[in-house]
């Protein structure tokens, strides 16, 4: 029996993760997946009700799931930073979730904005580095508000965090049936102390995987390389910040926000899965939210969880759903409501 913690949290969060649980309602009762999920009411608005965040004892709880599905973080009344850095970012941080594995594949029938690729040229997956780097939060402020304000943001880079980020790389670039190449992305010509820290033990931990092709691209000229030849990734290794700014680009090129899932891998502990889109607050309520990545996030937690046929199977009902065409351009004008998506995903299990 699985023990799945819910955090729908804000905005549009709770009703793309309803789409979910449904989804995998019914991929669960036709594969014998034994779970249940217990719903955790944090988010913006009870932080504006009670003050409180994350308190202590949820996160005990959290601890001792077997995974946690997350919808989305950020309210429009509180101000930016509180709940991310409160919910998602303590999260990944204290259950040590130091993979943040982000899927960039086109499916058939969705459109990509890029001329002449299709599925076949888009289907590489980013591995990037979830607990370090700039979002360690290690900084300050001196002299606020005033003309001689001074304010840092240092990026962290250890030697075990990059390693062990680099490790599961390469693994997964073996198990993957693509072309068995990995790439690190970084900007080490100018980061020439922490980006060195990366560069050096890319080097060493290749030499174990010398059956894995080995490659390297700065992250401005990966972000060209996405554009104009995403053909030439099969696996990309990348550090906190620039993996979150290139996969808001992959998602882009996959289809768009509505599709992209992820998930906050810790190998030796609690995973989290979420679609990577935002709490898109001015849309709340509204129904016009694809729920394509929540549902697919749902998919790559009962993987995670060693449901594999069960996984696979909401998978494959995404990419069917995709490509019968019926969920319209997968926009917030699409005109197919959020629980029609999620409905004719579940019709296709
Ligand atoms: C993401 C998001 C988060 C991040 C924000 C909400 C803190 O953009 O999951 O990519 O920057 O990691
Ligand atoms: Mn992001």
């Amino acid at each position: 029996m699985h023990k799945i913690a819910v955090l729908p949290c804000d905005g549009i969060g709770p009703e793309v993760v309803e789409e979910g649980l449904k989804v995998l309602d019914v991929a669960a009762s036709k594969y014998g997946v034994e779970y249940e999920t217990v719903n955790y009411d944090i988010g913006g608005d009870r932080f504006l009700k009670t003050g409180e965040i994350l308190p202590d004892s949820v996160l005990a709880e959290l601890g001792a799931a077997d995974a946690i599905y997350l919808g989305a973080v950020g309210h429009d009344e509180v101000a930016p930073g509180i709940l991310e850095k409160g919910i998602l970012l303590k999260l990944r941080f204290e259950l040590d979730q130091y993979i943040n594995l982000r899927p960039i594949k086109l499916y058939p029938g969705v459109e990509t904005p890029i001329k002449d690729k299709g599925p076949a040229d888009i289907d590489f997956v980013v591995v990037r580095e979830n607990t370090e780097g700039l979002y360690a939060g290690v900084g300050g402020t001196l002299r606020k508000g005033t003309e001689h304000e001074v304010a840092t943001q240092t990026a962290i880079y250890t030697r075990m965090g990059v390693e062990r980020c680099i490790r599961y790389a390469f693994e997964l670039t073996g198990q993957r049936a693509k072309d068995s190449k990995l790439t690190m992305v970084d900007k080490a010509n100018v980061l020439t102390h922490g980006h060195d820290l990366w560069t050096r033990a890319f080097a060493e931990v290749g030499e174990e995987y010398s059956n894995i092709e080995q490659d390297h691209a700065y992250v401005d000229a990966c972000c060209m390389w996405m554009v104009k030849n995403p053909e030439w990734f099969d696996v990309i290794v990348v550090c906190n910040m620039f993996g979150d700014i290139i996969t808001d680009l992959g998602a882009m090129i996959q289809g768009g926000m509505g599709v992209a899932a992820s998930g906050n891998i810790n190998p030796n502990g609690v995973s989290m899965f979420e679609p990577i889109h935002g709490s898109a607050p001015k849309y709340t309520g509204k129904s016009v939210i694809c729920p394509i990545a929540a549902i697919a996030a749902a998919g790559m937690m009962m993987e995670h969880l060693g449901e594999v046929e069960c996984g696979k199977a909401i998978d494959q009902a995404v990419q069917d759903a995709l490509a019968s065409g019926k969920l319209g351009d997968l926009s917030t004008r699409s005109g197919v409501s959020t629980q029609d998506s999620g409905d004719l995903v579940a019709s296709l299990i």
